[in-house]
């Protein structure tokens, strides 16, 4: 019998419960996956508490995805880069921290166009811990130019070290700067539900390039209604809080799950 689950604060909103007792149905695996509610100064003894009970690992999600970071015994360098565990597993009662972020981002852009490559200028909204996540996706895929922009400057800055050589910074002012873009990426809270709507103006933007938006509520944000109405290809988000899933599903039940229509349709409802 596999435990496993999610740790917030709050956590009742995660849609991982439904994904992980998915493929445990699907994949007829006898195990249980739940929602942890753990407040802040609780994460050590409650994590303690996780071990004694043989669970075989957790999903973190805010706000303790970089507090998990010091309880973990081992991290991997993806989650070093990212600075940021969304993925705990156990083994012999010691914690490896990991992040997929990173591997759900180009999953779900290799899933919905699979003859697309990364060879066109990039420009990435956004500069918070998403963006960290879909910029070390796109260096390690060889994306030879990026261009992060965020409303704080200092903060896009920051991100540019990882690649100085590869990435620049651009005022938020000039977000619509967009000719050359092979790939455009909402990586904001801009234009989710009940969030300020992301406006940008998609004149300068060529009609072959792709726009990607991890906003996922609602599926067809306004700036994926203004890049089809171009003429663009699109990639919704939805599919990357899928595919971030499977490595976590694989490291506790050696499964490698597949994302399919039906579980996209419960996810969504
Ligand atoms: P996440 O970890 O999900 O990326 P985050 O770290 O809070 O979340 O980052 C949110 C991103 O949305 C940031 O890039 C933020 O810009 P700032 O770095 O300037 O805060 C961006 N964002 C949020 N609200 C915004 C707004 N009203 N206008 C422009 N950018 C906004």
């Amino acid at each position: 019998m596999i435990q496993a689950g999610v740790i917030g604060h709050p956590v009742s909103h995660s849609k991982s419960p439904l994904i992980h007792q998915h493929w445990m149905d699907r994949y007829a695996i006898s195990g249980n996956y739940t929602a942890i509610d753990i407040a802040p100064d609780r994460l050590p003894g409650a994590i303690q508490d996780l071990i004694r009970k043989g669970y075989a690992g957790f999903n973190v999600t805010v706000p303790h995805k970089v507090a998990i970071m010091k309880l973990c015994h081992e991290i991997e360098s993806s989650a070093k880069i990212i600075g940021a565990v969304n993925t705990v597993v156990i083994q012999d009662g010691k914690l490896q921290g990991r992040n997929t972020d990173a591997f759900g981002f180009i999953e779900n852009m290799k899933a919905a166009l699979p003859d697309f490559s990364c060879t066109q200028p990039v420009t990435v909204l956004g500069a918070g811990g998403a963006a960290r996540a879909v910029i070390h996706a796109l260096l390690h895929d060889g994306a030879p130019r990026i261009a992060v922009c965020n409303r704080s400057l200092e903060k896009a800055e920051v991100l540019q070290t990882m690649a100085p050589d590869r990435i620049t910074v651009r005022n938020w002012e000039d977000r619509a700067a967009l000719s050359g873009c092979g790939l455009l990426i909402n990586t904001t809270s801009l234009g989710m539900k009940g969030q300020p709507p992301l406006e940008i103006d998609l004149a300068e933007l060529s009609d072959q390039a792709v726009v990607y938006d991890i906003v996922y509520a609602p599926l067809l944000t306004d700036l994926l209604k203004q890049a089809q109405a171009k003429g663009c290809r699109i990639v919704t988000g939805i599919g990357m809080l899928l595919h971030q899933a499977r490595p976590a599903f694989h490291a506790w039940t050696g499964i490698m799950p597949e994302v399919d229509e039906a579980l996209t349709r419960k996810v969504l409802a």
